[in-house]
């Protein structure tokens, strides 16, 4: 079975991208074979500074390995260092209904706003199915949003292989539902669009600001508050035990407890779990060749892979001398 995600170097990540994609990578890095890249492509319908996407890129990288993904057990490689999926990124968009891509939610959203959307946003699900499809992907773990994107994958995929054979391997999504969706320091879905972000690298202090910025109702200490509708609450479970849990849902529904307690048990349940992966972050960046290194043997292990698929498809397409 091979396991493939790719994410957008457009920000630094933040708990949303950590809990929603990030520690499936993780989890799902030893299975026969994990395959996960840096969508830079992707990237440059957002970030049109050069110097800016370098830098994200590289920092994205850094942040998977420090949070745990091993490149002994996953390929980890950059989206533009495989030219094979550029090209049958072309093949799949002459098969693509210009429909399909019209339903697609992140073009939609823009229309709807009245923003006008360039050609690469309009097709950017096709770049992603190539993402997916070119490398004979089973599993593909993301966050509930891209969900849509994976069914666009497997409509090409299905019609593809309906008109020219069978090719293309039929993908699927694999998503946690525990942490679907992370809500941001607003209640909101946690977004670097929203301004409602924690991030996973704050160092101490910046991250016990943006935890203090988490909004509250203004109930009264002493009255009772049912758990589960609360955000403050939900974002206090993606670190704490199941017993843990327990206790903090037996406190809200029994009243007189305040919002700044929790917000500080919170604050060192993060810091527990994400300081030592900051501290190993630091490390990495002492050895400027280190990373560069693992995206160069990951590049070539991925294009091998890549090469194979689009031999198959300029074959069944009639793409050959
Ligand atoms: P953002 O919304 O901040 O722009 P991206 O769209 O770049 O984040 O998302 C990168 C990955 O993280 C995707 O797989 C997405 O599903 C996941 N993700 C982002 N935000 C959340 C969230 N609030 N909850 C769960 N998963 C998320
Ligand atoms: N579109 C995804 C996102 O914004 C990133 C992505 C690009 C991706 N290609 C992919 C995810 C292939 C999974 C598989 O998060």
């Amino acid at each position: 079975m091979r396991v493939l995600s790719g994410i957008q170097p457009t920000g630094r990540f933040h708990w949303g991208n950590y809990f929603g994609a990030i520690r499936q990578y993780i989890q799902l890095q030893h299975e026969d074979e994990a395959f996960y890249f840096i969508a830079n492509l992707h990237a440059l319908t957002t970030i049109r500074d050069a110097q800016q996407l370098n830098q994200l890129t590289l920092d994205a990288a850094l942040d998977l390995l420090a949070l745990g993904l091993d490149p002994d057990a996953a390929t980890l490689f950059l989206q533009s260092d495989i030219p094979e999926i550029s090209e049958l990124t072309w093949i799949l968009m002459t098969g693509t209904p210009m429909g399909l891509l019209e339903r697609c939610h992140a073009f939609k959203e823009k229309k709807a706003r009245g923003v006008s959307a360039d050609a690469g946003l309009f097709t950017y699900p096709v770049l992603m199915a190539a993402d997916i499809l070119g490398y004979d992907s089973n599993c593909v773990p993301v966050g509930q949003d891209q969900v849509q994107h994976i069914e666009v994958a497997r409509d090409i995929a299905r019609s593809f292989n309906h008109h020219y054979g069978d090719c293309f391997v039929q993908p699927e999504a694999s998503l946690l539902d525990s942490s679907a969706k992370v809500p941001g320091t607003d209640g909101e879905k946690m977004s670097k669009s929203y301004d409602n972000i924690i991030p996973v690298f704050a160092e101490e202090q910046a991250l016990n600001k943006q935890i203090m910025r988490i909004s509250t109702d203004s109930r009264a200490m002493e009255d009772a508050k049912e758990p589960e509708t609360d955000h403050l609450y939900q974002l206090f479970c993606l670190f704490g035990k199941a017993e843990q849990q327990q206790e903090m849902a037996a406190m809200y529904r029994q009243g007189g407890f305040g919002y700044g307690d929790i917000k500080k048990q919170l604050a060192a349940a993060a810091e527990a779990y994400f300081g030592p992966a900051r501290e190993r972050r630091k490390k990495l960046t002492q050895d400027s060749s280190y990373v560069q290194d693992v995206l160069t043997a990951g590049a070539t292990k991925a294009r091998l892979k890549a090469a194979e698929v689009l031999d198959r498809v300029q074959h069944a397409t009639g793409l050959v001398r």
